[in-house]
């Protein structure tokens, strides 16, 4: 296992021990919690879909990982009553494996692509005709016997989702009907989430005990429950088998994640625009280099929290650290401030 699996803040959900994570998932949209700007609007859509026997139109999920895009993707297909396919970009690759899949699907099903801006060229090209008017066109055989067949697809709902929108092809994004941008979760609304994954776990837990973790699971309801299963064994080795304040901090220090929910590597990332780049701007790649993690990966998984928590500014120049920033790891701030440019937050390079 690398470094960076073993890290509560993981990209992947992979590793994690997958029985969990399965009963973990809400299943329907009442047991949803949270993302009530995404959840208002889909029920409806389901709702009327749903009386007028058709399928529900395409949906584009983004926002960083960890947030339920996957879960809800579930969650609709359920309500649905329908089959869900699950698939992801990097996972297709040939053209023919997604025709495969597309040409398996019964009206009203849902096919679910996660990492939808990964999937390749020929791949994407398959789905605009599939998105549009449910059939596609294929060649089959090669040079002059070569042969192209128009199929035609049940109606379908394509749920793709994806950490950056911003990467997305405008022909795809265009063919999507409802585009659905997940925020990170407030404390109290974590607090929720965990205190259900508690009571599916079956481990007693202390209100100031959730509140804690609440706020130091970076928004994200991934880490949430990583970090109660984590507090869970804490406790079944050196506690009661109750999860209490004094086991809750001892777990959270033996993570290093700190009173804001940082870990290390977000540390890292901070001390080194201010040591080594005076507070900043300094270039994502530089950053990336220096730390020797994936650029993908800070941009994805640290950097929206950093921002979220007002440590880290996106300038067109480069990564500008807050005055926050340097309060939080307790270091001075230079006179006037770290921040002497005018700026304003840009996404250019995410969405
Ligand atoms: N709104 C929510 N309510 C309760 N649990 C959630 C919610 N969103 C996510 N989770 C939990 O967090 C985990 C990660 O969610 P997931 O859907 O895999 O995120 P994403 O696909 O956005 O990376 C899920 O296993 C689920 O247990
Ligand atoms: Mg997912």
């Amino acid at each position: 296992m690398s470094e960076h699996e073993t890290r509560i803040v993981s990209t992947r959900s992979e590793n994690e021990n997958e029985a969990a994570d399965v009963t973990l998932r809400p299943k329907t949209l009442s047991e949803y919690i949270g993302q009530k700007a995404v959840t208002e609007n889909l029920k409806v859509f389901i709702e009327a879909a749903k009386s007028r026997g058709d399928a529900l139109d395409h949906v584009l999920f983004y926002g960083p990982p960890g947030l339920g895009k996957t879960t809800l993707a579930g969650i609709i297909a359920n309500e649905l009553g329908v089959d869900l396919r699950i698939t992801s970009g990097p996972a297709i690759e040939r053209a023919g494996d997604l025709a495969a899949l597309l040409t398996n699907l019964n009206e009203g099903d849902v096919l679910f692509i996660d990492e939808i801006h990964r999937l390749h060229r020929t791949a994407e090209e398959i789905l605009y005709s599939a998105m549009e008017d449910y059939e596609i066109d294929m060649i089959i055989g090669k040079g002059p016997s070569a042969k192209s067949y128009r199929i035609p697809l049940a109606r379908f709902t394509l749920i793709g989702a994806t950490t950056r929108a911003g990467s997305l092809s405008a022909p795809l994004r265009d063919r999507f009907g409802i585009i659905s941008k997940f925020d990170m979760y407030t404390p109290e609304e974590l607090a929720e989430i965990i205190r259900r994954s508690a009571s599916i776990l079956d481990v007693p837990i202390e209100a100031d005990s959730l509140m804690e973790m609440a706020s130091r699971s970076r928004g994200t309801p991934r880490v949430a429950n990583r970090l109660l299963k984590r507090v869970r064994d804490f406790s079944q080795v050196k506690g009661t088998g109750r999860i209490d304040m004094q086991i809750t901090e001892q777990t959270l220090e033996s993570l290093g994640i700190d009173k804001r929910g940082l870990e290390g590597l977000d540390r890292d990332i901070l001390g080194l625009i201010i040591n080594r780049f005076g507070g900043g701007p300094v270039g994502i790649d530089t950053i990336a280099a220096a730390i020797g993690e994936e650029r993908v990966t800070i941009e994805d998984v640290y950097e929206p929290y950093l921002m979220q928590a007002g440590f880290l500014h996106r300038t067109q120049k480069g990564r500008v650290v807050s005055e926050e920033a340097y309060r939080h790891l307790g270091l001075a701030a230079p006179a006037g401030g770290p921040v002497q440019l005018s700026f304003t937050d840009t996404d250019t390079d995410s969405e």
